[in-house]
C-alpha cells in the first residue's frame, strides 16, 4: 500500500577486485531498500551515489538495473564496506559498482557527476548541522540530478515529523522537494524526501 503523507579510512576502494557470485539480490534485501530503489526508478544509464551503504543490499539492487551506468557507494565503517564488497563482487568486477570506506564529509568524489544521490536510514541528515553535507551533495549532482533521503519510522506521526523536518532542511539549502511514504507493516512507515536544486 502506498500513500502520501503531508569516520572511516578514506581512500579504500574496491574497484577492480575478483571472485564469488552475488547473493540472490531481491531475496536478501530489506523492504526499505527495495522500496528505495523502486522509488528512485533507477535507469540503466544512471550515475548513482549511495551514502551509508551498510551491508550493500541497495547497491546490489541498483547495480542489477545498470548497463552503462555505475554506482559508487560509501560507508565510514570498514566492517560494512567489507560486507558490502563481498556481497557485490560480480558488480564490482563488471565495473558497475565501486564501494569505498569513507565518511561522506571527507570523501573525494567527482563534482557534477551523479544523476541520483541517496541514503537510507543515515543519521547524517537528522543529527547535528546537515548544511555542509547537503551543499556537498548539491555540488556532486549532474545537471537534472536529484537527491533522495529515505527513512524508516515506527509510526505515521514520526514519519510525518521526519518528512517535514527533511523537507525544511533541503528547502533551506535551495532545493525543491517532493515527499512519498509507504506502510511497511507492523506500524513501520517508510519515508522519502527527494530534492532537486533550484536554478
Ligand atoms: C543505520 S545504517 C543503514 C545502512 C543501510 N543504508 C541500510 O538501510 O541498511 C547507517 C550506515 O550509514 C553509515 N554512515 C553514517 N554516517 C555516515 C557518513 N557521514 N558517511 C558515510 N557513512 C555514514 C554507517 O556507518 C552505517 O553503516
Amino acid at each position: 500500500m502506498k500513500f502520501t503523507l503531508p569516520t572511516g579510512d578514506p581512500g579504500f576502494s574496491t574497484a577492480g577486485t575478483v571472485s564469488a557470485p552475488d547473493e540472490p539480490v531481491r531475496a536478501t534485501a530489506a523492504h526499505r531498500q527495495r522500496w528505495a530503489v523502486d522509488t528512485m526508478a533507477v535507469a540503466p544509464d544512471d550515475q548513482v551515489l549511495e551514502i551509508g551503504c551498510g551491508r550493500g543490499a541497495a547497491v546490489s539492487l541498483v547495480a542489477s538495473r545498470l548497463t552503462t551506468g555505475r554506482i559508487v557507494a560509501i560507508d565510514r565503517a570498514a566492517t560494512m564496506v567489507r560486507l558490502a564488497t563481498e556481497r557485490n563482487l560480480s558488480h564490482i568486477n563488471a565495473g558497475r559498482a565501486e564501494i569505498r570506506c569513507a565518511g561522506f564529509e571527507a570523501a573525494d568524489l567527482p563534482a557534477h557527476r551523479f544523476t541520483k544521490i541517496f541514503a537510507v536510514n543515515v543519521s547524517l541528515f537528522w543529527l547535528g548541522d546537515a548544511t555542509q553535507p547537503i551543499d556537498q551533495m548539491r555540488s556532486l549532482l549532474a545537471p537534472g540530478g536529484r537527491i533522495y533521503v529515505f527513512g524508516e519510522r515506527p509510526t505515521a506521526a514520526h514519519a510525518t515529523a521526519n518528512l517535514t523536518a527533511t523537507e525544511l532542511l533541503l528547502e533551506a539549502r535551495g532545493f525543491t522537494t517532493a515527499r512519498s511514504s509507504a506502510i511497511r507493516g507492523q506500524g513501520q512507515v517508510l519515508t522519502c524526501v527527494s530534492g532537486t536544486p533550484i536554478g
